[in-house]
């Protein structure tokens, strides 16, 4: 268990000792010739909250906007990578390395938080002489001390002055409480290109968010490069525009862009684009998640491969009215997904989790099909649900070669397939308790609290989404299912999922992602309380003019929430 994070200054809680330290801090300020109000504690400003903090107010200290960085020898390939990073992402520039450790203004070494995940870290803020300052950064971990970094990104933004950054000193601690901080991005119903990806994995990044999940595939585009089955792309990743621009997955046409000038929206990633998108996020500590969703949601692939269909499905008509499952009885689709699954190794690092759908699953078109029929009969089972577990199984096993892990929705935990894979929760807590008490790791990502799709206020002015209400309070006050503490070592963390049915850029898409996903991310990596909402609100203030700072968008705070 973690100590609670330990802050000074929420709004409304300064008490008369306090505000005699402020104006004292203040005047002091005011001597230094820095602007009013700028100096702005470490834990008044970081989000998520370290586990522990704690800052002297009456020890204002400078830094200049040209941070010159130490690290022993041993270190110093690691750093210097981290500060080429770092520089890249904008918020912190003119970081350099130095071989003189007496003039340094930051020290970072790797060696001193226990290692857990890696990702814990120390930051240490101390006054030399002349009012100058010096940060010791050190973490066990290159993993860590990225975030120690991303969270002096956070404080000194916010005490920034005409010439460098005045602040007062700290010392912080800091470990995640869970491994996984995830966002789900649905690529399939709108294409995002590989800039905007980048620039959502800087953004997270920022916030301590670990896991991009791409939905790569749904019915209404494929859009990863399968060199074995090029229609996929070629094929299934165009289609013809919207005629309205409204949503309607009926309309949706996907066609063959050489043969249909019309066929002009849509995309995909070549294999040689997600291996950058893959080291780029891995440079930011995320990993990439792709999902290839089977057995439903699979119309994209069925258009492209025929031998996919269940013999009397009427496609493309009856593909779109939830006859959208592969075939379970064809050798083609086994063959079809290992083959894929293949490509998708070959792109993706070991140890790198690959998502296998199983949402949403119609066993409709398995019902009166010979193929699958005849492969019920040879399992020598009657319940068509025993198809999609013998198929799960399968390719989870495939999966698992080469230290992959399976993950699954929460309607493949329900198959008893394996315990081993991993369940995404998307139903609820109870669907989420139901897969962690038969032995799955889990995911929560419960479409009560973290489906950023969903509206994040009632009023007439938001862009329009698919429905639902999810404001930013009540991402913030999701609470975990009640769990045996054997069960509750089996969540792994939290996910958003921002479906894009009606996202079609991604100026909606970080709209709809930001301040929610301040909210996930603090409720992801600190052991908090969600009662201390408003320390919270205050605090995304800051973070909100960090995301303007690289011209990331956001819904504004407002009084509803
Ligand atoms: C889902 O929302 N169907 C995972
Ligand atoms: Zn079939």
């Amino acid at each position: 268990m973690k100590e609670r994070p330990w802050r000074s200054r929420t709004p409304g809680m300064m008490n008369g000792r306090r505000f005699y330290l402020r104006a004292a801090v203040l005047a002091m300020a005011a001597f230094l010739g820095m602007e009013k109000g700028h100096a702005v504690p470490a834990e008044d400003v970081l989000l998520p909250a370290p586990s522990e903090c704690r800052s002297d107010a009456s020890s204002l200290v400078r830094l200049p906007l040209r941070l010159a960085v130490y690290a022993p020898e041993k270190d110093a390939p690691a750093v210097e990578a981290l500060l080429n990073v770092l520089n890249a992402q904008g918020a912190l520039t003119g970081l350099s390395m130095t071989r003189d450790r007496d003039s340094a203004d930051v020290v970072c070494s790797l060696e001193g938080i226990p290692a857990g995940t890696g990702e814990g870290y120390g930051a240490r803020l101390e006054g030399v002489q002349g009012g100058r300052g010096v940060l010791h950064l050190n973490a066990a971990a290159p993993q860590g001390l990225f975030y120690a970094w991303q969270s002096m990104v956070q404080v000194l933004n916010a005490n920034r002055t005409g010439e460098g950054f005045s602040l007062p000193v700290f010392s912080l601690r800091d470990v995640p409480r869970f491994e996984w901080r995830g966002i789900m991005l649905d690529v399939s119903r709108h294409f995002f290109t590989m800039a905007e990806v980048k620039r959502m994995i800087d953004a997270m990044s920022l916030f301590k968010l670990n896991r991009l999940h791409l939905h790569l595939t749904d019915g209404p585009g494929w859009r990863m490069e399968i060199k074995k089955y090029p229609l996929l792309t070629s094929m299934s990743a165009w289609r013809v525009p919207l005629a309205n621009g409204e949503w309607n997955w009926q309309e949706v046409k996907l066609a063959i862009q050489e043969h249909d000038p019309e066929a002009t929206y849509g995309g995909f990633y070549t294999q040689e684009q997600m291996k950058e998108i893959i080291a780029y996020a891995s440079s930011r500590q995320v990993t990439v998640v792709p999902e290839i969703d089977l057995p439903g949601h699979s119309y994209a692939a069925m258009h492209a491969y025929g031998d996919l269909i269940c013999d009397g499905v009427d496609f493309p008509v009856e593909g779109k009215k939830g006859r959208d499952a592969v075939c379970m009885g064809r050798p083609e689709t086994l063959r079809f997904v290992k083959d894929v699954v293949d490509e998708l190794k070959a792109v993706f690092p070991p140890g790198s989790p690959i998502h296998l759908g199983h949402d949403e699953v119609s066993a409709e078109a398995w019902k009166k099909c010979k193929y699958c029929r005849n492969r019920l009969k040879e399992l020598n089972e009657t319940d068509l649900k025993a198809l999609s577990r013998d198929f799960l199984r399968q390719i989870a096993d495939y999966v698992r070669q080469g230290g992959y892990d399976a993950i699954v929705w929460d309607e493949g935990g329900e198959l008893e397939a394996d315990k081993h894979i991993f369940v995404m929760a998307w139903r609820g807590n109870d669907f989420a308790a139901a897969a962690a008490r038969k032995g799955h790791p889990v995911i929560l990502s419960p479409c009560s609290h973290f489906y950023f799709d969903y509206y994040q206020s009632s009023a007439p002015t938001e862009p329009k989404a698919i429905g639902g209400l999810i404001p930013l309070q009540q991402v913030y006050g999701y609470e975990l299912p009640e769990l045996t503490p054997e069960e509750a070592a089996r969540v792994r963390g939290l996910q958003a999922n921002i479906w894009t049915e009606y996202l079609y850029d991604m100026g909606l898409v970080e709209y709809m992602m930001w301040p929610r996903a301040l909210a996930l991310s603090e409720r992801a990596w600190s052991d908090c309380d969600p009662r201390d909402y408003r320390s919270f609100r205050s605090r995304a203030s800051a973070a909100l003019k960090l995301l303007e700072k690289l011209a990331v968008k956001y819904r504004p705070m407002d009084d509803e929430n």
